[in-house]
């Protein structure tokens, strides 16, 4: 066998172990809304794939873009906090970094635990155009919940599937 024909090789093995090991695409619980105006939570996988970086400092780690974002907010929220019946003012990504966050429908029997750290990522999209009521969140932990709020240029809803309804459970978060 060729030296040239070995590399190829390799690198094809290098190149499938790589894919095997890194999850595909991303999916989030998403609150979104529907023919009714009533809010809804779905599990939605992202259409854009996790990409091998070439960028100085993360080359070889994977990335999904999460499309262009607005005038970026890191909020603090008390420990008990009742955050009341709200439309999400703009289409927007909520990192959850810490804490803990519990997420209701006025209409529904549905909920969503979203807990600070890797599986802490929702999308926010029911806005009072699509949306009547909203949804509520509260922040029944005893710690402080953590929220980077990141609005999304022109409100655009990125690219997805529907996997189910109802929030995502961890495993389709992190498998
Ligand atoms: C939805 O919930 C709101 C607020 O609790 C209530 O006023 C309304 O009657 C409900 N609508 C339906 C269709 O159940
Ligand atoms: C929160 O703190 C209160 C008062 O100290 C305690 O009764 C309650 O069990 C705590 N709740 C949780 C979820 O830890
Ligand atoms: C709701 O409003 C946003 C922002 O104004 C807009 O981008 C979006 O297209 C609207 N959606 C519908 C279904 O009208
Ligand atoms: C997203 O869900 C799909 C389908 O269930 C699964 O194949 C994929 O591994 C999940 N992605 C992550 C990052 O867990």
């Amino acid at each position: 066998m060729s030296l040239t024909v070995l590399f190829v090789l390799l690198q094809a093995l290098v190149i499938s172990t790589n894919l095997a090991a890194s999850p595909k695409t991303l999916n989030i619980t998403a609150i979104s809304a529907n023919a009714e105006k009533q809010s809804t939570l779905e599990c939605w996988q992202l259409a854009a794939p996790f990409l091998s970086s070439t960028t100085a400092g993360t080359s070889g780690a994977v990335f999904a873009q999460l499309g262009e974002g607005g005038a970026t907010s890191y909020g603090i929220l008390p420990p008990q906090f009742d955050g009341g019946l709200h439309n999400a003012p703009a289409v927007q990504w909520v990192s959850f970094t810490a804490g803990k966050a519990v997420i209701s429908l006025p209409n529904s029997t549905q909920t969503a635990t979203v807990y600070g750290g890797r599986e802490g990522l929702i999308l926010a999209a029911d806005t009072k155009n699509v949306s009547t009521l909203g949804h509520r969140t509260t922040y029944p932990s005893n710690h402080t919940t953590v929220a980077i709020q990141i609005p999304l240029e022109n409100n655009a809803i990125p690219l997805h599937s529907i996997l189910h309804p109802g929030a995502c459970v961890k495993y389709e978060e992190n498998s």
